[in-house]
C-alpha cells in the first residue's frame, strides 16, 4: 500500500503533465503567425532562392508575397520537396543538409491551417542581408561569354567560348557562381580553366578539348546556387588563364539571348590544400526499353590517400536512386550517400560534415538505377533503348566527387616559407585513380544553401 501511494501520485503528476503539455502545444499553434514564427524559417531556409533575382519563381520576404502561396507552401514542405534536399538521411550527415527540421515543418502546416494570420509588424525579424543577384555575396570579379542568340527550335549542340581572366599574378579561388543569362534555356554551365599558352576553343565552337574540361572550376544547371568551398581548400587558377564556358542550350520555341557570366570570390590568403575532382562513371550501359529498374555500377580505386570533400551524383531524366560506397582497404565497408529518388532538375552536391579520409586502396562503388518505363512521368521516350550521351533523352551514370590529396598537406608544412601557396602546386599532381574525363555536362560544386559550412 505504502509503495501504491507515490506510483499513483506519480501518475497523476504525468496525466497533469500531459494535459499541461497539450494546452501548450494547443496554446502556441494559435499563436503561431507570419511575423513571430513562420518569417523566421523563410529567411533562413527559402529566402537564398525565393527572393527577386534568385532562380525560385516567385519571393518569400514579405507577408503580403507569401499570403498567395500559403497552401503550396504547406504541401511543398510537409511533402520535403522544399528545400531541396534527396540524401537519405539515413547515410552520412553532410554540411549544406537543406532540410527543415520536423518542428518547422509543424510550425508552417499548423500556421496555414489557422489561415495563415499575419501578426503583429514587430515581431518581424529584420530582413536577411543578401547581395542582389548572387548568393555568395558581391564577387571579386564578374566574367562574362560574349551575347549568344539561341534559335526558337532545333537540338543545339554544346558550344565553348572562352574569356580571358587577365589575371596577372596565380589566384586562389575561395568561392564561385554561375549565373544563367537566360534561366528558360541554360540547361547547364560547365566552366573550367584554360592553363596560359593552351589553345582555346573558337567562340562558340561546337568541340571542346577534353584536357580543358578535365581541369572544371565549376558547373550549374538553372537551379543550383554558387558556392563556396570549404576553409583551407581553393582552386588554383594561373595569371594568364582563360577560363572556358561549356554552354549546354535548350530552345523553348521562341528565339533569345543569353549572356551568362560567373562571379569568383578570391581567397585572402592561400588555401593549404587544392580541391579536385574524380569520378566514377559507366559510360557502356544499355537501357532497354520499358524497363523501371535498370541497374547501372561504376567504381573507381583511390590511388594514394585522400579526403573525400563532396559527391555529386549524376544521371538524365531516367535517373531514379545512385548510391555511394567506400569499401575500405582493411574490409569496412560505408554508404557515404543514398538519393532514393533522383531528379534531374536539381544536381545537387552533397558536402560531407567532415572531409572523410580515403586510404590509398579505398574503393567508390556506386549503383544507379534507372527507370525507362512509361511510369516515369520525367521519361521522353519509354519505347527507346537508351545509351550515354550529351543530350537529356540520352543517359550519363556518373559519380562525382570532389577530394583534397593528404600528400599536399605535408608539401606546405613543410615548405610553406612565407605562406606562398601560389606556387605550381597544381602541374604534375593528376591523381592516378582519376580515369579520362569525358565531356560530362555537370560538375560537383557545393550549392549555398546555407552560410558557408564549417569544415574541421
Ligand atoms: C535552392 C533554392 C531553393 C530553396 C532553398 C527553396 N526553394 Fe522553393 N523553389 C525553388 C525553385 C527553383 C522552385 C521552382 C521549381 C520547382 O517548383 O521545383 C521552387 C518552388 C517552390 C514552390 C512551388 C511554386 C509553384 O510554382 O508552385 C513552393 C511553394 C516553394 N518553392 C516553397 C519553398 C519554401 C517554403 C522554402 C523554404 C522552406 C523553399 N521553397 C526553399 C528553389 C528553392
Amino acid at each position: 500500500m505504502t509503495n501504491q501511494s507515490p506510483n499513483h501520485k506519480s501518475r497523476n503528476r504525468q496525466m497533469i503533465g500531459v494535459a499541461v503539455l497539450t494546452l501548450g502545444v494547443a496554446c502556441s499553434a494559435e499563436a503561431q503567425t507570419f511575423t513571430k514564427d513562420v518569417a523566421p524559417i523563410l529567411y533562413s531556409r527559402c529566402a537564398a532562392c525565393h527572393r527577386p533575382t534568385q532562380m525560385a519563381p516567385m519571393s518569400l520576404l514579405s507577408y503580403e508575397e507569401v499570403r498567395p502561396w500559403a497552401k503550396s507552401i504547406k504541401h511543398r514542405v510537409v511533402k520535403r520537396e522544399m528545400p531541396p534536399w534527396f540524401a537519405d538521411p539515413a547515410h552520412g550527415t553532410f554540411a549544406n543538409d537543406a532540410s527543415l527540421p520536423q518542428k518547422d515543418i509543424d510550425t508552417i502546416a499548423a500556421w496555414v491551417d489557422r489561415g495563415a494570420p499575419k501578426g503583429d509588424d514587430k515581431d518581424l525579424p529584420p530582413r536577411p542581408a543578401f547581395t542582389e543577384g548572387w548568393s555568395i555575396g558581391e564577387p571579386d570579379v564578374v566574367l562574362a561569354i560574349p551575347e549568344y542568340n539561341v534559335p526558337a527550335d532545333g537540338v543545339i549542340p554544346y558550344l565553348y567560348f572562352t574569356v580571358p581572366t587577365n589575371f596577372t599574378t596565380d589566384t586562389w579561388i575561395a568561392g564561385l557562381e554561375i549565373r544563367p543569362g537566360n534561366r528558360q534555356v541554360v540547361h547547364h554551365v560547365i566552366v573550367s580553366v584554360l592553363d596560359p599558352g593552351r589553345e582555346a576553343p573558337e567562340q562558340g565552337a561546337t568541340r571542346g578539348n577534353v584536357d580543358v574540361i578535365r581541369n572544371q572550376l565549376a558547373g550549374t544547371t538553372p537551379n543550383k546556387p554558387g558556392m563556396m568551398y570549404p576553409p583551407g581548400i581553393g582552386k588554383l587558377v594561373k595569371a594568364g588563364s582563360s577560363l572556358v564556358f561549356q554552354m549546354h542550350y535548350t530552345a523553348i520555341g521562341q528565339a533569345v539571348t543569353d549572356r551568362t557570366s560567373i562571379g569568383l570570390k578570391f581567397a585572402r590568403t592561400p588555401p593549404a590544400k587544392q580541391v579536385r575532382t574524380g569520378l566514377a562513371l559507366n559510360n557502356r550501359f544499355v537501357l532497354p526499353p520499358g524497363d523501371a529498374n535498370h541497374e547501372v555500377r561504376s567504381a573507381v580505386t583511390i590511388g594514394e590517400d585522400v579526403h573525400l570533400i563532396s559527391l555529386t551524383p549524376h544521371m538524365h531524366f531516367r535517373g531514379k536512386d545512385f548510391t555511394y560506397t567506400a569499401l575500405y582497404p582493411d574490409g569496412r565497408s560505408e554508404v557515404l550517400l543514398r538519393v532514393p529518388n533522383y531528379d534531374f532538375n536539381w544536381q545537387l552536391s552533397y558536402l560531407l560534415q567532415t572531409p572523410r579520409a580515403m586510404p590509398k586502396g579505398t574503393k567508390i562503388e556506386c549503383v544507379a538505377h534507372f527507370d525507362n518505363s512509361s511510369r516515369n512521368a520525367a521519361n521522353p521516350d519509354p519505347k527507346a533503348e537508351v545509351r550515354w550521351g550529351d543530350q537529356t533523352w540520352e543517359e550519363m551514370m556518373i559519380g562525382f566527387y570532389t577530394f583534397t590529396r593528404d600528400a599536399e598537406q605535408a608539401v606546405d608544412t613543410q615548405g610553406g616559407s612565407g605562406g606562398s601557396g601560389r606556387s605550381n602546386r597544381s602541374s604534375g599532381s593528376v591523381v592516378p585513380s582519376v580515369p579520362v574525363v569525358p565531356l560530362v555536362p555537370v560538375v560537383p560544386s557545393v550549392p549555398l544553401i546555407r552560410p558557408v559550412p564549417v569544415v574541421r
